[in-house]
Formats: structure tokens, sequence, C-alpha cells
């Protein structure tokens, strides 16, 4: 009896137990994993569907990999050419590399700071003498795409396999999505169409839609390009402030995108009307407002590459306006000083903005630096002029208050203003713009959407302290909200961050580091930098930026999509049901490792043995399936050998088949 109630009980824990939710790992496939992974034959395969011959790039190495005596590619002179002592930053050619994002700590695996070793990777310099070049999270395969016939290759190939899968553009992301440990890279910088239409009308659009002039840009477009190309057409595009232009129209659009021009023509999510894009399941869409409605929702602010990998973006252009740019510089000789200036500053902060202001407001080491600019038909209004000239005036007066620059300057367009201040121009003034140009340091960020209560003239001390407390890194905060940023009726018209629609400044916070700097420090000390800020307002009065995300923000669905992100969620599951496209802290990466390697579900074991049943089913299929012709050759010895071992007990009457044929024969 004892027994019987016994095992009634193991039996009921055991059922119990297979039913109840516990915590279990999925993971993609590895290349260490010959069951799942693509044999050589099968990239060699993929390799013929691509554009080019030399378009599937096999066995990558890292960028800095010609700078290890120990490694097969050294190569002392290759290596000259990335020393940043000698060569200066050049940020430009950093973006263009296939093999490397923009900041070494992003091509590197980082662990935290209890491991002896916290960051694996291939710094552009050997720490010492006898340091190997690790692969860290630089993708050993790659697709050098030119065509969407490349890509959509691409994702059929990752899908099949069940493969990480990371989009390359430019590389500027801020905490290193565009990279992955043994992902399939697509690397979209190459793809540079660009037609500028005097009359766009997206497609479906009903009859009557009043055409707009537009430009569309492919995956691998940046800033500068752009700029030149509406500068060329006599229009004005709404695009990002990068020293030397190289921040790409791509990552920025999906992101939400943020303008000088934003508080006059709106955030990137406002002016992109249409988006061709290679979904998970590798169909070719195109994503507008009458085609796609969700999707087109989604895509503009859900950040890339979650609702697909984009190929081109048609964004609307504006009539070509004339700018002025002010800049101002001051140095304070005491901190009783810088604060009284950054105060002063902070009771003019909103007004300056609602006069149709925007740029950045850079401070460190108690300097001082406004570079905005305004667009105008004429001339900028007195009072959009006046209330700079009151600021300007009332600083002079600050006690210990150095002014070095205050002044206003005409520049032909936007585009123009971005030319001569981007680059390394001799008339470049104020805030040096190439001064920011970091490439292979190590970077970390972080920002904060402050509602515009935060930013009022009643909160210009507190704004002051916090912003002045920040000694350790470099704050630059950038002045785009307000205007056409601020249209209510925008808040849910896109997934960009609500937040955006009350927000004038978006505090951002940026420190580099030296390849000796730990870098979990580094992390560490942005994070605490902001934490003043967005306890101001936080999520979802305020937020963080997409584009600039702070790395160890945990509550990352909130401070980047607000209220908006379950829809943002549900829209993903339907386009990605099989998690093809996640990055870290991006829609649908709960469970997920930092490195998108493995998933973990609170599943039944029953559910769970049954997904994997599945899974290894489907991939033993494949797998069988792609070698059934590469191993023809195996089939017919097994049949011959087969036909062999018959024939020879046939001959030689080694074993009694009697019992067999007869039993074949009472079958037929
Ligand atoms: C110096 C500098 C200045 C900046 N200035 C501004 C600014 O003025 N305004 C602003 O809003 N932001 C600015 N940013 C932030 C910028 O918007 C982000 O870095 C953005 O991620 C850049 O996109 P990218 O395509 O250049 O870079 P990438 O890092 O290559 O891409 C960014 C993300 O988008 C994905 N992605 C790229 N291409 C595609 C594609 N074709 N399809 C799908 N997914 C894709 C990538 O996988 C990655 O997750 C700046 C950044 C830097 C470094
Ligand atoms: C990566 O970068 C280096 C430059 O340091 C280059 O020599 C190398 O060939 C690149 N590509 C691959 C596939 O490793
Ligand atoms: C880079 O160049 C500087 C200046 O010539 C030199 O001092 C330094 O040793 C170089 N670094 C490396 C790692 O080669
Ligand atoms: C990628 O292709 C472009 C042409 O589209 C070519 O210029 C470039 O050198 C290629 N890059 C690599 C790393 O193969
Ligand atoms: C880019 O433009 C060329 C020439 O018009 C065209 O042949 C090519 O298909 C375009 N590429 C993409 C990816 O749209
Ligand atoms: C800006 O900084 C860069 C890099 O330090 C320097 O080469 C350039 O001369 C500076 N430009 C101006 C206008 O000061």
């Amino acid at each position: 009896m004892k027994l019987q109630l016994f095992s009634l009980f193991s039996f009921v824990l055991l059922i119990s137990s297979a039913c109840r939710g516990e915590a279990r790992r999925i993971c993609k496939c590895r290349p260490n994993q010959w069951w799942c992974w693509p044999t050589g034959w099968d990239w060699d395969e993929f390799s013929t569907k691509l554009s080019t011959p030399n378009a599937l790039i096999k066995n990558q190495r890292p960028m800095g990999a010609v700078c290890y005596p120990k490694d097969p590619l050294y190569d002392p002179v290759a290596c000259q050419s990335l020393n940043y002592t000698l060569h200066g930053f050049d940020f430009a050619f950093m973006s263009s590399r296939i093999n490397a994002t923009n900041w070494y700590n992003y091509d590197s695996i980082i662990y935290p700071d209890y491991f002896e070793e916290t960051e694996v990777g291939c710094p552009y310099f050997p720490l010492t003498p006898d340091s190997i070049c690790e692969q860290g999270r630089v993708p050993l395969y790659a697709v050098n795409a030119s065509t969407t016939q490349d890509i959509v290759e691409a994702i059929k190939l990752a899908s099949k396999w069940d493969i990480r899968l990371v989009v390359k553009n430019t590389g500027h992301d801020a905490i290193g999505r565009a990279f992955g440990v043994n992902a399939l890279e697509i690397f979209t910088y190459n793809m540079k169409n660009l037609t500028v239409h005097n009359n766009f009308v997206p497609k479906g659009a009903p009859r009557g839609t009043p055409p707009v002039p537009a430009m569309t840009v492919g995956a691998g477009v940046n800033w500068d390009q752009a700029y030149a190309a509406a500068d060329a057409a006599g229009r004005t595009i709404a695009g990002g402030l990068s020293p030397m232009g190289t921040v790409g129209t791509a990552g920025w659009n999906l992101g939400t995108g943020h303008s000088l021009l934003s508080s006059h023509f709106g955030l990137g999510v406002d002016n992109s009307l249409e988006f061709t894009v290679v979904l998970p399941d590798a169909s070719v869409v195109t994503v507008n407002e009458y085609l796609t409605p969700d999707l087109y929702w989604a895509i503009r602010g859900g950040g890339g590459p979650s609702f697909g990998v984009v190929v081109d973006i048609t964004i609307k252009l504006h009539e070509a306006k004339k700018y002025t740019g002010a800049f101002y510089e001051s140095y304070c000789n005491s901190d009783a000083c810088f604060l009284e200036l950054l105060t002063t500053w902070m009771k003019y902060h909103n007004a300056v903005a609602d006069a149709g202001w925007s740029g950045i407001w850079p401070t460190c080491d108690r300097i001082f630096y406004l570079t905005l600019g305004t667009p105008y038909d004429v001339a900028p209004s007195r009072q959009t002029i006046n209330v700079l000239k009151e600021f300007m005036e009332e600083a002079k007066g600050i006690l210990g208050n150095h002014v070095t620059v205050s002044e206003f300057r005409d520049y032909d367009s936007f585009e123009d203003f971005c030319e001569k201040n981007l680059k390394q121009d001799p008339t470049a003034v104020g805030f040096n713009m190439t001064e920011i140009v970091f490439g292979q340091v190590q970077l970390v960020t972080s920002s904060w959407l402050l509602p515009r209560e935060a930013t009022a003239p009643e909160n210009a001390a507190k704004m002051a302290k916090a912003v002045a407390s920040v000694d350790s890194a470099v704050v630059v905060p950038f002045l785009v909200g307000g205007g056409a940023v601020n249209d209510p009726a925008k808040k849910s018209s896109s997934a960009a961050n609500p937040a955006w629609r009350n927000t004038l400044v978006d505090m951002t916070i940026a420190e580099t580091g030296s390849e000796f700097d730990d870098i979990n420090v580094l992390q560490k000390t942005v994070h605490d930098d902001i934490a003043p800020f967005r306890a101001m307002a936080p999520p979802p009065y305020g937020g963080m930026y997409l584009n600039e995300a702070d790395i160890l923000e945990e509550e990352w669905q909130v401070a980047q999509w607000g209220e908006q992100y379950p829809r943002l969620l549900e829209i993903k599951k339907r386009i990605d049901p099989k998690d093809l496209l996640i990055v870290r802290m991006g829609v649908n990466s709960e469970g997920w490792d930092d490195e998108i390697t493995c998933k973990t579900v609170t599943t039944s074991l029953a559910a769970y043995a049954f997904t994997r049943t599945k899974t290894v089913t489907t991939n033993l299929a494949a797998y069988a399936f792609t070698r059934t012709t590469e191993i023809a050759s195996v089939w017919v010895l097994v049949v011959v050998l087969i036909l062999t071992l018959v024939s020879l007990n046939w001959y030689l009457q080694l074993v009694d088949t009697r019992p067999v044929v007869s039993l074949f024969q009472a079958f037929l």
C-alpha cells in the first residue's frame, strides 16, 4: 500500500515536472557544431547565388590582426596605417571597414569584472608583444552586399541553418549591435545608390495624394553623400550631425534620427516615406503607410534590424533654406563661475529652442560651448537673434568668465554649415567637431531625453548643478527637440519613443578610453553620470535614445519605447517568429544572452521536448537533404556493398535467408 502510494506520488511529481514551466535554453547554431552548421560545400553553393564571386568572405579576421607578430596576417606596414598617433583618427576609414566597428570594445567580448580577462578581442595594438589577436565579436562569415538578392540569400541561409545574423553599415551603433559572435554579417556599406525625385508618391497611395520631393537612399548612404545630393538638387534634408558626415542614413532612420533641422521638419521617422525591406521570411516588400501600416509604424523607431533588412529608404526633401550658425565659447576660472554660467544658460534654454534654434551645448573642464543654427528664407527674425544675444550679453558679465567666441555666421544652407563645420575646414568655428571624431579607441555612451519641464527656467539651478557634476565624461546635450518634434499628433504615429514629443534636449554622455582602460569601469561611469538626469524624468516621462543607448540600462523596453513597447513586441513576433534578427536591447531580445547565442525560455519539459525535437529533426532533415547530392557517391557505395554482400551470401550460403524470403513471399 505504502509502496503504491509512493509510486503514485512520484508519478504525479514526474507529470507535474514535465508540465511545469521551467527555465530552459535554446541556442543558435555555432561554427563548431557540425550537425547544424553549413559545410564548405554549402558555403560554396551559397556563394554562387551572390552578385559577385567575392561577395562571400569566409574566416574573416579582426582588423587588428595585422599588428600581432604571432598572427598569420601579421604585416607591420599595414599595421602602421592603423596607428592613430601617426595618422590621426580616420573615422571615415573606420566606417568603411567590413571587419571592424568604430571602437574596439564593440569588436570584443566583454566579461564582468570578476573574470580574469574582461575583454577578449583584438585591440589595434597588442597589449603585450606576445598577445594573441582573438576573434571576439567579429563575425567569421560576411556578405559584402551590393544587391537586394545578396540580402535575400543571406537571410535564407541564416534562417535555414538557424545562424545568428547581424547587419553592419558604418558600425556607429553605441552598444555594438552591428556585430556579433558566431554570426553571419550582412555588410551594407557599399550599397550607395541614390535617386532624387521631384514628385514622389508612395506606392498604393490613394489617387490624388499630393506628390512631394524626396530622395531614395541605398542602405549604405551616409549623411555626407545625402547632403551633397540634396544641395545639388536645390533642396534640404533633415539629417544627422556627424563629424565627416559618417553617420549612416539607415541605422539613424530606423532608430528615430534627430537633426539640427528636426524642430522645423520633424525627426527622421517623420520624414521617411517608404522602405524596401527584406523580411525575415526572405520576402522583399515595400513598406509604407498604405501597403503595410503596421510594419511602417514599427520600422520607424523600432530600431535596426529588428523588422527586416532595409535595402533603401525614401526620405522627404524640403525647400532649400539659408542657415545661420551661432557660436559661443567661454572658460570659467572657478566652479562658482561655471555654475552661474550654466544657470544663466538654463534660464534661456527653452526660449532659445522655442525661437527656432537647434544645436549642441557641450561642456567640459569648465568650458561651455554653443554651436547652434536656424534655417530661414529671408533673414532670421529679430526675436530669434535677440534671445541669444541677450544670453551672450548676460554671460559676459559673469565674474571669472572669459569669452573666446561669440558670433553669428551665415551659410548658404544647412548642408553648407555641415560642410564647413563637420570637416577639417579652416573656416570651422567654435566647438571643434572633428575633435570628437574618435575611432579605434574604446567608447561608451548614455543618453536621456528630458521633457521641457525639466529644462524650464525654474529648474535652472538644479540642471546647472547636474551638468556641472559630470566631470569625468563629455556631456553633449543635443538641443534638437521642440517645434515639429513636439507635435502632439505625432506621439504614436511611429514607434519612436513618445518621450521625444515633449523633449527639447537629448542629454548625451560619451566617454572614450585607451586600450588599457577597464571597459566595465567606463560603462559604469557614464551610467552613473546619467543617473541624475534620468531621476529628473524617469520613463515613460523621459527616456533613453535608442541610437545612443546605455548598455547598462535595465528598463530598456520602457526607456527606449515608453508605453508603445507591447505593440512593437506583438508586431515583431508576427514578423520574426524564429528570432532571426535579434539585437541586444532590441525588440523581443528578452531571454537572449548578451551575444544572442542562447535564449532562456520558461516552458514545460513536454513543450520543450517537442520544440527541440522539431528543431533537431528539421535541422537533420535539412542536413540530410543538402548532403544527398554531396554524398550521392556514398549512397552508390552503400548499394554496391549491399548487393555484393547479398550475392556473396547467395554464392557461399553463409547465412540461411530462406525464413526472410518466405516472410516476403507471405506478404506478396
Ligand atoms: C559621431 C556620431 C554622431 C552621431 N550623430 C547623430 C545625430 O546627429 N543624430 C542622431 O539621431 N544620431 C546620431 N548618432 C547616432 C547614430 O544615429 C547611430 O549611431 C546609428 O546607429 C547609426 O547608424 P549606422 O547605419 O551608421 O550604423 P550601424 O552601427 O552600422 O547600424 C546601426 C544599427 O542599425 C542596423 N542597421 C544598419 N543598417 C541596416 C539596414 N540596412 N537594415 C536593417 N538594419 C540596419 C545595425 O544592425 C545596427 O543595429 C551619431 C553617432 C555617432 C557615432
Ligand atoms: C580585415 O582587416 C585587415 C586589415 O587590418 C585586412 O588585411 C584583412 O584582410 C581584412 N579581412 C579579412 C577577411 O580578414
Ligand atoms: C604609433 O606611432 C607613434 C608615433 O610615431 C609611435 O610612437 C608608436 O610607437 C606607434 N605605435 C605602435 C603600436 O606602433
Ligand atoms: C565590397 O565590395 C565593394 C564593391 O561593392 C568593394 O569596393 C569592396 O572592396 C569590397 N569589400 C571587401 C571587404 O571585400
Ligand atoms: C543601383 O543602381 C543601379 C543602376 O541604376 C542598378 O542597376 C542597381 O540594381 C541598383 N542597386 C540596388 C541595390 O538597388
Ligand atoms: C580640430 O581638431 C583637429 C584634431 O585635433 C585638428 O586637427 C584641427 O586643426 C582642429 N580644427 C580647428 C579649426 O581648430
